[in-house]
């Protein structure tokens, strides 16, 4: 399949129109008297304060879908139509606007194409809301694990041989589902994924979350529908100009049934979807079909110089696709390695906001990551190199010289190893917490994903080992985050009480 640069609309696809925000401007215009959800009916009942700081304009488009935006409650028209188009954008043979985040997307598409108790090859490198999807389902994960920097502790990307591996060991997985790109910014090879899973008649499911952009524009790594795999979910609202909670879910082909998938959106969604938020990705897509490129060129111009003047400063690294050896690297993320200066990044995340007014999205023990977008410009990407020029030089005299080894080991730890029970088995089972030193040999009932690297060191339904105890212990010992357990500082972890 050939990439999608500027979007060349299939015949009857007109990338100008935007039906839902046509239907909003329609329903304003006639100057509809709701007596309908929601409740506050155009903001008039709404708290004052609350009134002012959105706008009247905003929360008068706060109309139901069906009954709203379509004149009867049970049609769907101008929605499909809209999908339609987005499904032309990404390339798509059918599109669903979501409004829960990618994490409906995962629960959807796995819903739909797995039964309790079927095997699924997923990479070990999951998001949660795929984790949740394996609980809703039942199915059982083949973990796959990707390859880590020997040196940076980051994530590589699954290759397509450990694919081909585990489905030969598995002949009877009914689907692989994997993240791609990372969080860092490394997709996997899909095409040649997509051929590994094909000739054996399996499909693939990618949580592209933080790949909505990646269709847009030829410096990007090829998008999942690009790729050839048969669903893929990608959050609009992470990179691209919608708003958040807003996602696109898009599937190709048969090899998963699309009134299924259609089914499990239904599901796995609000049955009052918010159609300022509809209309958002209304408005990306038009905007990204007609002028992605354009502006993805500006935005990848910005980040690139963003990383060569932060590469220069003292103590600051940032990671780019020579370092880690790609070929295809997210070019607007920034990745930077702030170990050199003598502070963590969550340190540095909190120096950042407090003192410099600049907020990061996200920061682990070894670096805090910033997302460049279309929404960037000259004057936001000067605040960012500035708060780091100061930074830098007023840690010169403190920062270290490159004793980051000891942060970001992570060794067979995060390896998947051995499971008790699925997922979901060990969501259901009664579970009780017990001191992390205790826990060697029981069956985990949670979710452990320490940042870096993001990857789970364990999932609900696997056994516990001296080796991930420890690993664990020491990451807490020194600041490392952890997400998903409920004990945040794991002095206790939530074991599965009575396994079988
Ligand atoms: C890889 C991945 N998948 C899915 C999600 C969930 O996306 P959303 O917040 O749009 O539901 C995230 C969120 O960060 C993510 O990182």
């Amino acid at each position: 399949m050939s990439r999608a640069t500027t979007v060349q609309a299939p015949v009857g696809i007109d990338h100008h129109q935007a039906p839902l925000l046509d239907a909003l401007r329609r329903y304003a215009e006639d100057g509809v008297v709701p007596f309908s959800t929601p409740g506050h009916k155009g903001g008039r009942s709404m708290d004052a304060e609350f009134r002012d700081r959105f706008g009247s304009v905003l929360l008068a488009g706060d109309v139901p879908l069906g009954g709203g935006i379509d004149d009867t409650h049970f049609s769907r028209g101008v929605l499909e139509a809209a999908e339609a188009l987005g499904a032309a954008a990404w390339a798509a043979d059918r599109t669903f606007y979501l409004v829960n985040g990618s994490s409906a997307g995962n629960h959807a598409f796995l819903l739909a194409t797995l039964r309790p108790g079927d095997e699924v090859i997923v990479g070990r490198d999951m998001h949660k809301s795929l984790m949740v999807a394996l609980m809703l389902t039942g199915a059982v994960p083949i973990y796959v694990e990707p390859q880590l920097h020997p040196e940076l502790s980051v994530g590589l990307g699954i290759r397509p041989e450990s694919i081909a591996a585990a489905l030969d060991a598995h002949p009877e997985a009914r689907l692989v589902a994997l993240v791609s790109p990372s969080y860092c910014g490394v997709p996997s090879d899909l095409a040649r994924i997509a051929a590994v899973a094909h000739e054996r008649g399996v499909p693939v499911y990618v949580d592209e979350a933080w790949g909505p952009h990646f269709h847009f524009h030829p410096a990007l790594p090829p998008s999942a529908m690009a790729s050839g795999v048969d669903g893929a979910v990608a959050s609009t609202h992470k990179i691209l100009g919608a708003l958040t909670q807003s996602a696109v879910l898009n599937v190709a082909g048969n090899r998963a049934d699309p009134q299924r998938i259609a089914s499990a959106v239904g599901m796995a969604q609000t049955t009052s979807p918010s159609v300022p938020i509809l209309a958002s990705i209304d408005a990306c897509r038009r905007q990204m079909a007609l002028e992605g490129e354009a502006l993805l060129d500006r935005a990848i111009a910005l980040a690139s110089e963003a990383r060569r003047r932060l590469q220069a400063l003292p103590g600051i690294g940032v990671l780019d696709a020579e370092t880690l050896g790609l070929d295809q690297y997210d070019l607007t993320k920034l990745v930077i390695d702030v170990v050199g200066l003598g502070l963590t990044g969550h340190e540095v995340e909190a120096i950042l906001r407090r003192r410099f007014a600049v907020q990061p999205e996200m920061s682990d023990l070894v670096s805090v990551i910033c997302l460049v977008t279309i929404g960037d410009d000259d004057s936001s990407i000067a605040r960012l190199v500035d708060a780091f020029t100061r930074l830098a030089h007023e840690r010169s005299e403190t920062r270290r010289s490159g004793g980051s080894a000891e942060l970001r080991s992570s060794g067979a730890a995060i390896a998947s190893g051995a499971q008790a029970m699925s997922p979901r088995a060990a969501f259901f089972s009664p579970a009780l917490a017990v001191p992390l030193e205790r826990s060697v040999g029981a069956v985990s009932a949670e979710l452990v994903i320490p940042y870096p690297p993001g990857i789970p060191v364990l999932a609900p339904g696997d056994v516990i080992t001296a080796d991930k105890v420890a690993y664990l212990r020491d990451g807490v010992a020194r600041g490392v985050h952890l997400s998903g357990p409920a004990d945040p500082h794991l002095a206790t972890i939530r074991v599965v009480a009575d396994p079988v």
